[in-house]
């Protein structure tokens, strides 16, 4: 629902099911937005950063795509930020945009908890938990920032939207986390790795399934520009664990969508890390002196392992791009009877029209 416009490239090489791949290429459809007529949509959107509202890192922007989707429609019934003045400042800025009425009522609220208390008799349809990872993802309740057990406790209908990565504290808590999300049937669970909904992605996937192809092989290659990327905690592994969690695990998520689960015993990594010669950047935005060493991430990571099905995985994530553009690439080799495909999803990133793609 939220996917983002991304429009990468796929191709389709050699063997004799790539005529018909290609031929069924054109039927990749352009992505149009047309509001469907329908009741309000009241959303409830927790976080007024960049994935919310957009910024010059990246395409994305969850409100304007909720604008097109939606139409007159979309009612924002409440916007949950600490900070107070930067989620002033983005409802301002909607208030001068074509948008405005969607946000006419719009209340402001400092946490997640103050939120669901005030609307606890009006509960949203939609919210969209688009906060740091730092201050959601745990079921510990003493800071309060275990928000997904706040949001199905008091909206258990609404349909629930949570950003990328789910968490970044222990593998336990993410895993409990994972269940909560799972455990709320009745309603409608979406996580932000938006490159599944892609025109592109879903026709790889038509043509393995149509062709009976068996994935033997997934190669992911992610390297990103890092001029832009002016955020500190980006920057330090303990805040928001490093650009494999932070950003690689789109790829990750695109590579076990193809390759299925993981054998996690398998995997083996190497990095190039920030203290090495390969590893100087020179046009950070960020004072990494003010980061702890042990904290700085590396610069670029290889790593391989074995899915269950035997088949085998392999991605790369490098932070070494300066300028604004991205360069991605995820490859997916298969079989089927007498013949051989090699799929290539390219440029996955688009950059922005200010600026550049990041996480
Ligand atoms: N799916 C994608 O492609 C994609 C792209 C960019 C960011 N993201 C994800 O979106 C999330 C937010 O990133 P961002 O770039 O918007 O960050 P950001 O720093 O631009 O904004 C985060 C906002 O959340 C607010 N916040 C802090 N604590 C909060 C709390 N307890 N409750 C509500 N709001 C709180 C901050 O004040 C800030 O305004 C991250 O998980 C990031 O990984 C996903």
């Amino acid at each position: 629902m939220l996917a983002a416009r991304v429009r990468p490239v796929l191709r389709v090489s050699p063997g004799s099911a790539v005529q018909c791949a290609r031929r069924a290429l054109s039927d990749i459809p352009t992505p149009k937005v047309h509001p469907a007529p329908g009741p309000p949509v009241n959303v409830l959107i927790v976080g007024a950063g960049n994935i919310n509202f957009g910024s010059d890192e990246g395409p994305w922007n969850h409100s304007q795509r909720l604008e097109a989707k939606l139409g007159a429609r979309l009612r924002v019934v409440g916007l949950v930020d600490p900070a107070a003045e930067r989620a002033a400042g983005v409802l301002a800025s909607k208030a001068a945009t074509l948008a405005a009425p969607a946000y006419a009522d719009t209340v402001v609220y400092p946490s997640v908890q103050a939120a669901t208390a005030a609307l606890a008799s009006s509960p949203p349809d939609l919210v969209v938990l688009g906060s740091p990872p730092a201050f959601r993802g745990t079921t510990d309740k003493s800071k309060g920032f275990n928000a997904e057990e706040q949001l199905t406790d008091a909206f258990p209908a609404a349909a629930l939207f949570v950003e990328k990565p789910v968490a970044t504290g222990p593998v336990e808590e993410a895993q409990k986390v994972a269940d909560l999300l799972e455990s709320r049937k009745g309603s409608l669970v979406s996580v932000g790795y938006m490159l599944r909904y892609s025109a592109a992605v879903q026709k790889m996937k038509e043509i393995i399934r149509e062709n009976n192809l068996t994935v033997m092989m997934t190669s992911a290659r992610y390297v990103m520009a890092y001029e832009h990327s002016s955020k500190p905690a980006w920057w330090n592994k303990s805040i928001d664990c490093g650009p494999i969690v932070e950003q690689a695990t789109h790829f990750v998520d695109l590579s076990r969508y193809f390759g299925g689960e993981v054998d996690l015993s398998s995997i083996l990594a190497h990095s190039i890390e920030w203290y090495e010669k390969p590893g100087q950047l020179s046009k950070m935005a960020v004072d990494e002196s003010q980061i702890p060493e042990d904290d700085r991430i590396p610069r670029f990571t290889s790593a391989t392992w074995k899915y269950e099905s035997g088949a085998i995985g392999h991605l790369e994530h490098g932070v070494a791009l300066q300028g604004t553009e991205f360069s991605t690439e995820l490859a997916v080799c298969e079989w089927a009877q007498c013949r051989g495909v090699c799929l290539c999803l390219a440029d996955s990133h688009p950059q922005s029209p200010t600026g550049t793609s990041s996480s």
